[in-house]
């Protein structure tokens, strides 16, 4: 049995589902842990264009098998509309896709508070707007209502009801509560139906796997600067991306965890509110946003853009055990002169070394930067490390040393082709 993590070591959008597509070629099962239909995974495959945002990536590969963790929050109606989409296109998802009886879901209500949350108070943290807080605090809070509820009748609706109850006075400038009722039972039997046939139950399927030495692939969803615990709290997602969220968000016992992969993109960015040190408010940004193409797979809000910060990446990989990287979008920044990294933060007259936990001092931090010597021409097509220009390969191995981890490839583009996979011990190399 082998299982590898790929986790995102920024903000999210690290180019983490055309790596799980590469080396999803060698796994038997893909997993998914956490977080919801908030993700975005865009996968070339075939020459078409996908992106997923429930539904492990393994699934576009076929006989491959796909698992929704205890960990996920699944919207019924999105991970319909996200099959049906799958199957529209010949993919063949029943039988190769399981989804926990354990994992929690989210209903129209969670949505009408996210939005309210958003929009009304004080803190907003820019969400994805699907519901994903408010399904977590249902679920820390003891209310939330999991897949194998959801799928009895009598359950359901009694535990519904207690919630909107609880609720109301929240949800009262959405309609009344019997329109809200309405809304959510609407089509609550066809989904019922539709969905019984993927549930399994999580542990039990993770532990027949492992037992029956699988290779296990667990696709992280947003990054470790996003992870309720270790990420910019409170700018940050509801779960815990990081590598050992596999264990609570899958059943797989930590001690079989063997490796884990961090994705990582050549400069930074960060879609939603919160603070972002290395940001870059000004036409580099623009440019950098404009020919990384840096535009939310979700909600299609354009990203933030900055500088590599090597404080982050370096309190990620350690948080997450991460001894590889897979280094993404190394082309956009061809041609860009002089290239920079954070390497440390100035904090009220402090040289800060490590990422400071609580927020005033995120937000405070202002880089301490060092200056490397740009690359110029093309560099995507290579698929040979010697081939890239020698200031790009300084870049890579300053980035390395700085963060503490090693490279096993190089990402240059979408499609799968355009990846340089280094002479390393990667031991999942595709
Ligand atoms: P939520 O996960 O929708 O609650 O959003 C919380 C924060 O995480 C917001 O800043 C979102 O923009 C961010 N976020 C959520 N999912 C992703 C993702 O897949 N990529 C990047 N940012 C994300």
């Amino acid at each position: 049995m082998s299982t590898l993590v790929v986790v995102g070591v920024q903000w999210g959008d690290e180019g983490k589902g055309k790596i799980v597509h590469l080396l999803g070629r060698r796994a038997d099962i893909v997993v998914r842990y956490q977080g919801g239909n908030n993700a975005g995974h865009t996968v070339i495959f075939d020459g078409k264009h996908f992106v997923l945002h429930l539904i492990p990536s393994g699934i576009l590969q076929p006989g491959k098998k796909c698992l929704i963790g205890n960990g996920v929050v699944v919207d019924p109606e999105a991970l319909q509309e996200e099959i049906q989409f799958l199957e529209k296109r010949k993919i063949r998802v029943e039988g190769r896709l399981f989804v926990a009886d354990a994992a929690h879901v989210i209903l129209a209500y969670h949505r009408y508070l996210d939005c309210l949350r958003e929009d009304t108070s004080h803190g907003k943290i820019g969400t994805t707007r699907r519901g994903i807080g408010p399904a977590y605090s249902d679920k820390v809070g003891r209310t939330g209502i999991r897949i194998a509820d959801y799928l009895n009748p009598g359950l359901f609706r009694l535990l519904l009801e207690r919630n909107l109850r609880e609720k109301a006075p929240l949800l009262k400038r959405f309609g009344s509560l019997r329109e809200i009722r309405r809304h959510v039972l609407k089509r609550y039997n066809s989904l019922r139906s539709f969905l019984t046939p993927y549930v399994v139950n999580g542990p039990e399927y993770i532990y027949k796997a492992a037992a029956s030495r699988k290779r296990i692939l667990f696709e992280s969803a947003q990054g470790t600067m996003l992870d309720v615990d270790f990420g910019t709290y409170p700018y940050v997602t509801s779960s815990n991306p990081v590598a050992g969220g596999v264990a609570i968000g899958s059943g797989l016992s930590p001690a079989r965890i063997d490796e884990v992969l961090g994705v990582v993109k050549a400069y930074t960015t960060r879609v939603g509110e919160g603070p972002f040190p290395t940001e870059l408010k000004d036409a580099l940004g623009e440019s950098l946003r404009q020919r990384g193409m840096e535009f939310g797979a979700t909600t299609g809000r354009p990203r933030r853009c900055g500088w590599f910060d090597a404080v982050a990446v370096r309190h990620a990989v350690r948080i997450n055990g991460s001894n590889w990287l897979a280094l993404t979008k190394l082309d956009v920044l061809e041609g860009v002169h002089p290239l920079k990294i954070a390497v440390a933060y100035r904090v009220g007259g402090k040289i800060l070394k490590e990422f400071p936990s609580d927020r005033q001092r995120q937000a405070e931090a202002v880089p301490v930067y060092e200056e490397m010597p740009g690359f110029h021409g093309s560099i995507r097509g290579m698929t040979r490390y010697e081939q890239l220009p020698v200031h790009a390969r300084r870049y890579v191995k300053r980035l390395e040393t700085l963060v503490g981890a090693k490279f096993a490839m190089i990402s240059l583009g979408r499609s799968r082709e355009e990846t340089i996979i280094l002479d390393s011990k990667f031991p999942w190399k595709p």
